[in-house]
């Protein structure tokens, strides 16, 4: 196993919060403190919040990316954003499939893979959240769900694209709850995600970065980032605070 392989990540999600106040304050606080750091960091901030930090983090070490796009380029889609319009606002990485756009906006494997190739088409880099629930982690279902919706979430999807998507193991049970799946069974899923996509891909799967998310903080964070399978990680709340965010990017440094 080669970590060196991948690029390790940190990514956060903002979810729905922050003004245009907040962004700027954010990141000219972030800014100065992530010079060194040696994993690419990622923000994916609300669509409002784009503009601002696009020029708020003008630069800085970081890369902006949005929460969510639609698969049709244009069109009569009331509400919707597009790739190309992330693209025109700066925006390099989009979370695609998170398990709240699933559960309470009826995304399914299909749109997700309709998202994945059409982020791809325009550039974007698509991080793809896969992940069970606590039901499904309960019934024994974990490993076959992950299979599943890996494999649903590549379906036409060729070697050269797959390693530009870079993949977020999120246990629903454990996103914004306070309850971090240990590190033995993040590392245990991660690397069975890895698995698949070997089956798939062959020795591509190396080169595909794949995150840990689910109340990943300041004090868990070294503890997941350093198993071999684990590149780095998708943060909700702690990304809300510069503090916590650098310390969660700073663990990630110390493993390059
Ligand atoms: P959390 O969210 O860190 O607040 O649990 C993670 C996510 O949903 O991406």
């Amino acid at each position: 196993m080669n970590k060196s392989l991948r690029p390790a990540i940190i990514a956060g999600n903002w979810k729905m919060n922050k003004l245009s106040m907040d962004t700027m304050s954010f990141f000219y606080d972030l800014k100065p403190l992530i010079k060194e750091a040696k994993c690419d960091v990622v923000v994916c901030v609300p669509f409002t919040d784009i503009a601002t930090a696009a020029v708020a983090s003008k630069g800085a070490k970081c890369k902006l990316g949005a929460q969510n796009c639609h698969f049709e380029p244009k069109g009569a889609f009331t509400g919707e954003v597009s790739v190309d319009m992330l693209r025109d606002a700066q925006v390099e990485y989009v979370i695609i499939g998170h398990s709240e756009r699933r559960q309470y906006f009826a995304e399914t494997d299909e749109t997700v893979n309709k998202k994945l190739k059409a982020a791809l088409a325009g550039g974007l880099i698509p991080i793809l959240c896969v992940g069970e629930s606590l039901e499904q982690r309960e019934n024994g279902e974990t490993l076959a769900l992950l299979e599943s919706q890996i494999k649903k979430a590549y379906e036409g999807i060729d070697a050269k694209d797959a390693k530009k998507i870079v993949v977020a193991y999120e246990p629903i049970w454990a996103i914004g709850t306070g309850k971090t799946a240990t590190a033995d069974e993040a590392e245990e899923a991660i690397a069975h995600i890895r698995g698949v996509l070997a089956s798939l891909y062959g020795d591509t799967a190396q080169n595909i970065s794949i995150l840990y998310g689910g109340s990943m903080n300041a004090k868990n964070a070294a503890e997941l980032v350093a198993k071999p399978n684990i590149d780095g990680g998708l943060i909700g709340g702690a990304s809300l605070v510069v503090d916590d965010f650098v310390t969660i990017i700073n663990a990630a440094s110390a493993q390059n």
